[in-house]
């Protein structure tokens, strides 16, 4: 926790104990312009149907100590994006964030044949501070890559203007520091998706995300209920503009 968030905690401590808390805001859902697509509902809704039935059990052996996040469902993302996976029948996935890897492990539980997953960061993974659950197997048949870039400056964008071009599904899960995530949606405006991806970012509801999300300006909804507990929130990159 850094200086700003122990003396917010300390100021206003949280009103019950829980291993983790953030803080966020409230705001009122009838001057948000930016209504969910017809698509983006059925999208979500089947999502959710298949996240209640995806078996995430193969990854408990990764998770050796400590808290097996994968099945902790509602309250964490990963079932919800295996769901999400399997109800776009997704084979191009991009994740932005890496981490430990255990949700690119997820995003290939429910991958149809002759897919990729491909998984940005800027530290290799290997080297991820909080350890991983990747080993090198997991990249031998070419379904999982890692690609070391950020994609916060425009001329990276550019690099992989074809990967994200045609990616059916975007998963945004990187720094939250208030700015990172902004830079990538404005990198996304300009290029010229094939097939319609749904874009999925985590912890909208943590303070740093609130301004980002409500200003997003695409059909989106809010699916913390089926996500993670610190906001998750899904956008149609459908419309051409
Ligand atoms: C919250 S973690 C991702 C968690 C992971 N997606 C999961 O659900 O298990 C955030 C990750 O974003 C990475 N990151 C930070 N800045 C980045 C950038 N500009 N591009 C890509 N990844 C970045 C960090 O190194 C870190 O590994």
């Amino acid at each position: 926790m850094n200086i700003k968030s122990r003396l917010t905690h300390a100021i206003m401590p949280p009103p019950v104990a829980v291993r983790h808390a953030e803080y966020s805001m409230l705001l009122s859902a009838d001057d948000e312009p930016m209504r969910p697509t017809e698509r983006l509902l059925d999208v979500a809704l089947s999502a959710v149907q298949h996240a209640r039935k995806v078996d995430v059990s193969s990854l408990a052996a990764r998770v050796p100590t400590g808290i097996n996040y994968a099945e902790v469902w509602p309250g964490e993302h990963y079932k919800l994006l295996a769901g999400l996976v399997k109800a776009l029948k997704a084979k191009s996935v991009v994740e932005i964030g890496t981490a430990t890897g255990l949700s690119a492990l997820t995003l290939l539980l429910e991958l149809p044949a002759g897919g990729k997953v491909t998984t940005f960061d800027v530290v290799r993974w290997p080297n991820y501070v909080d350890g991983t659950v990747l080993n090198e197997r997991d990249f031998s048949d070419g379904r999982l890559v890692q690609v070391i870039d950020d994609l916060q400056q425009p001329s990276v964008v550019e690099r992989h203007r074809e990967l994200l071009e045609n990616a059916d599904f975007i998963f945004i899960d990187a720094a939250k520091d208030g700015v990172m995530e902004q830079r990538f949606i404005d990198n996304l405006k300009p290029l010229r998706f094939k097939n319609s991806p749904i874009v999925m970012f985590d912890d909208i509801r943590v303070w740093n995300m609130l301004a980002i999300w409500r200003h997003l300006d695409r059909p989106k909804l809010d699916l913390t209920s089926f996500g993670h507990w610190s906001g998750t929130g899904l956008v149609d990159w459908a419309p051409a503009r």
